[in-house]
């Protein structure tokens, strides 16, 4: 391959996970105030299945490729760039933004009018170099390894802003996580126990193994929700008064169990609709039982540096279920899809 060429995963028309192939395409050039980033590893997400599968208003051009948690060393930098060199070990804020509009101004950048994420609307870190705004750039510490840095960026803001800011999870709130093995999840648990101190935790999950899994992470009760309806469960638990949070990542039909699941006032966060984004619902439980409901999506920049400071302080710890070589990121794909995965898998690059 020559130097003006690099690979990477991606497609030229969407359908599902056989689309996707290793691509020799052109390298990118970073602009005046980006950075080139030499990408060493890009954790999948579960947007990045959703992309090849149906994101198709979304994509500026083919072929496309997903990575929206991605991290790596300088390789170049624009002209105007100051604040980096080559070399520097660094990790992708995937949140793109104008910082100009009254939503960046009010420091609420994931409500910017034109708000972008790396993976969605600009191709992301399945290749060999990523072209990033100089200000989407953090620094990785020197005793804390790329792969595991490159598993938090999407995941750990987004279940940090869902909780800390959007929902507000106070040390006497009882919580439930819908979802909670996920990526987004994995961190959401950690985030409602080590940092937010909840007073009692629980997750919902689909097996045994799972449910061992986030019992070991620091969830009090784990529901299986493949044996017993959860919002049952969550009543008979909690003495028929339910949950004052519930922070859900599914959607689908686990819309109105998820409402039964709450107490009067309790407030109900969304940030992803996995099983499906229009679910029946259940109006008369929403202004009788007085509930709060909360959209949340990725972070700001302020909850990104937050989310990213208790990953690297050791707080919370990504877990990252395996580690392959971007080669095989069909074998990634297939474990997202099949829901074989405990927290992450991140595609690895030398
Ligand atoms: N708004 C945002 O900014 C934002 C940011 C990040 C992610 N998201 C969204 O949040 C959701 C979770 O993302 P993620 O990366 O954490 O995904 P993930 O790692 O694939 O985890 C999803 C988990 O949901 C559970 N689940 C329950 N029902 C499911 C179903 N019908 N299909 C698939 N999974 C199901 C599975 O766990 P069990 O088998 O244990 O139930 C699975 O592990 C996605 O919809 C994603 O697009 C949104
Ligand atoms: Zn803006």
């Amino acid at each position: 391959m020559s130097t003006d060429e690099m690979r990477a995963v991606g497609f030229h028309e969407h359908g599902d996970i056989d689309q996707l192939e290793l691509l020799s395409v052109p390298r990118p050039q970073p602009g005046p105030e980006e950075v080139l980033v030499d990408v060493k590893a890009a954790a999948l997400n579960h947007q990045d299945l959703i992309a090849v599968r149906e994101l198709d208003h979304y994509i500026p051009d083919y072929p496309f490729w997903g990575g929206g948690g991605t991290a790596g060393v300088v390789a170049e930098c624009g002209e105007r760039v100051e604040d980096w060199a080559p070399g520097d070990r660094v990790v992708v804020n995937p949140a793109l933004s104008c910082d100009q509009c009254e939503f960046c101004l009010q420091g609420e950048q994931s409500m910017c009018a034109v708000y972008e994420v790396f993976g969605e609307h600009r191709k992301g870190g399945f290749a060999e170099y990523i072209p990033v705004p100089q200000e989407n750039l953090l620094t990785v510490p020197d005793d804390y390894d790329l792969q595991t840095a490159a598993a938090a960026p999407m995941a750990a803001g987004t279940a940090w802003r869902a909780l800390a800011d959007r929902a507000r999870v106070r040390p006497d709130d009882d919580v439930l996580i819908v979802g909670a093995t996920g990526g987004v999840g994995s961190y959401a648990v950690q985030f409602a126990t080590k940092v937010l101190n909840a007073r009692t935790l629980y997750g919902t999950t689909s097996s045994e193994e799972k449910a061992a899994f986030l019992r070991d992470l620091g969830v009090d009760h784990v529901i299986n929700y493949t044996e017993e309806d959860f919002d049952s469960r969550i009543w008979e638990l909690t003495d028929e008064r339910g949950v004052d949070v519930c922070y859900n990542n599914v959607g689908g039909d686990t819309w109105v169990p998820s409402l039964r699941s709450l107490t009067h006032g309790g407030r109900l966060v969304l940030s992803g609709s996995t099983a499906g984004p229009n679910p029946v619902s259940e109006l008369r439980l929403m202004f009788v039982r007085q509930l709060e409901i909360y959209g949340s999506t990725t972070h700001s920049r302020t909850e990104f540096e937050t989310a990213m400071g208790f990953v690297f302080d050791g707080t919370v710890e990504p877990v990252v279920q395996e580690q392959l070589p971007l080669e095989e990121f069909e074998r990634a794909f297939r474990m997202m899809d099949q829901r074989e995965l405990f927290g992450k898998v991140v595609l690895t690059q030398d």
